[in-house]
């Protein structure tokens, strides 16, 4: 048997945040970061919202921590919204859905992606830090009710923020079309996603704006294959290293994809090859799909000058086997764990690290 369901009303194309006015609501809480508020971003969403009185939150850090969330919750409640936007990267995103969630109240939410990543604009999931573990929260009461995917927000994005999370797009299409919970239509959008994102990065990296709303609708399609179908290892571990070391998520997930895959081969060796030749990655032989597959991301990580192992993203390779322990722990505890094709063992985490440490 199988369910899918997307309650998310998506809405993408040029000018696209006109659509809030749509929503005919009158008091509009906020949530983004300071970026937003400086580049004039956040008035203009206020303006097209066309509402009575709007209050905006604009405190949201990268990883978003419980402690922020629960203080911009007490906001969201005394202002008594019917309208919730959440506007920026997953972090922005993340954090305003918790919000919307832990309130309680009867507002309509609506997500803005600033970034084409997280596809936390249609997710079930939001992720929040605290004591340096990051959090998966997933509760069906977290999915947005309208998805703004507006491609003028995507004309000055950095070429290092495009890179990162592309490499996180890749990552929750690969990973939900492996999944435990992926099935037909998860792998309809899971392979066109994956499809998709790999062959316009190379040149939304290079500045072809025309080609960003290709990766950000990617995105979107990513979100909703991995919202049911699930994630992975590559996720579960980011989420342990990310809370430890606070280095940027889609920059970890291009660090320990290929090695994820390696490591889930010989259960998943059938389905990374349908995703290698469905991306045009060629080889009629499982075996050497599956090699162009690992390979492939592999010089689209280089071709968008990411680290390739933890040491070039900053991180002491000594201090990563000093917390080894914990960091196996950590992800181990994580739900993306679950979903991972095959039963994940202490030996295989401790594996997938000796390669992105360089121990290999
Ligand atoms: N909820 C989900 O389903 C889900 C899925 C994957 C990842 N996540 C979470 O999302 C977070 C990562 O999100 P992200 O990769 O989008 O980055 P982010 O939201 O953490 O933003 C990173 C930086 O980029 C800046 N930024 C965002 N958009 C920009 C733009 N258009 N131009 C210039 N700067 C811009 C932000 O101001 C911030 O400083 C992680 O915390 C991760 O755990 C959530
Ligand atoms: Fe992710």
């Amino acid at each position: 048997m199988e369910k899918f369901s997307c309650k998310t009303t998506i809405i993408s194309g040029e000018g696209a945040i006109a659509s809030l006015a749509e929503l005919k609501a009158n008091r509009l809480f906020l949530v983004t970061d300071p970026y937003f508020m400086k580049n004039g971003v956040a008035r203009k969403v206020v303006e097209a919202a066309k509402c009575a009185q709007a209050e905006i939150f604009d405190r949201v850090q990268p990883d978003p921590t419980v402690a922020l969330a629960a203080e911009g919750t007490a906001r969201l409640k005394a202002f008594r919204p019917d309208l919730v936007v959440a506007l920026g990267g997953g972090s922005a995103m993340d954090c305003g859905k918790a919000m919307a969630f832990f309130a309680k109240g009867k507002y309509q939410i609506a997500a803005i992606p600033t970034t084409s990543g997280s596809g936390a604009e249609v997710t079930d999931f939001a992720v929040l830090t605290h004591d340096k573990v990051k959090h998966p929260l997933v509760d069906p009461g977290l999915k947005p009710d309208m998805a703004i995917l507006d491609s003028d927000l995507l004309q000055e994005l950095p070429k290092g923020l495009i890179a990162e999370t592309g490499f996180d797009v890749l990552s929750h299409a690969l990973e939900s079309y492996v999944a435990k919970g992926s099935g037909n239509l998860t792998d309809l959008y899971a392979r066109e996603a994956f499809s998709s994102a790999y062959a316009a990065l190379p040149a939304s990296y290079a500045g072809r704006k025309e080609v960003r709303l290709k990766v950000h609708l990617a995105a979107t399609m990513a979100g909703m294959a991995f919202t049911q179908a699930g994630l992975g290892l590559c996720h579960a571990l980011s989420h342990s290293l990310g809370g430890l070391y606070h280095v940027p998520h889609g920059r970890l997930n291009a660090i320990l994809l290929p090695a994820v895959i390696s490591c889930n081969a010989h259960v998943a060796g059938k389905k990374y090859a349908e995703l290698a030749r469905a991306a045009g990655m060629g080889g009629s032989a499982d075996t050497i799909a599956l090699r162009n597959l690992k390979n492939g991301l592999i010089r689209l990580r280089q071709e968008l000058n990411l680290p390739q192992t933890l040491a070039q993203a900053g991180v002491d390779p000594r201090s990563v086997w000093r917390n080894a322990e914990a960091i196996v722990k950590a992800a181990q505890a994580d739900p993306c764990c679950r979903d991972n094709p095959m039963e994940v063992e202490d030996f295989l985490i401790r594996r997938i690290l000796e390669e992105v440490t360089g121990r290999v």
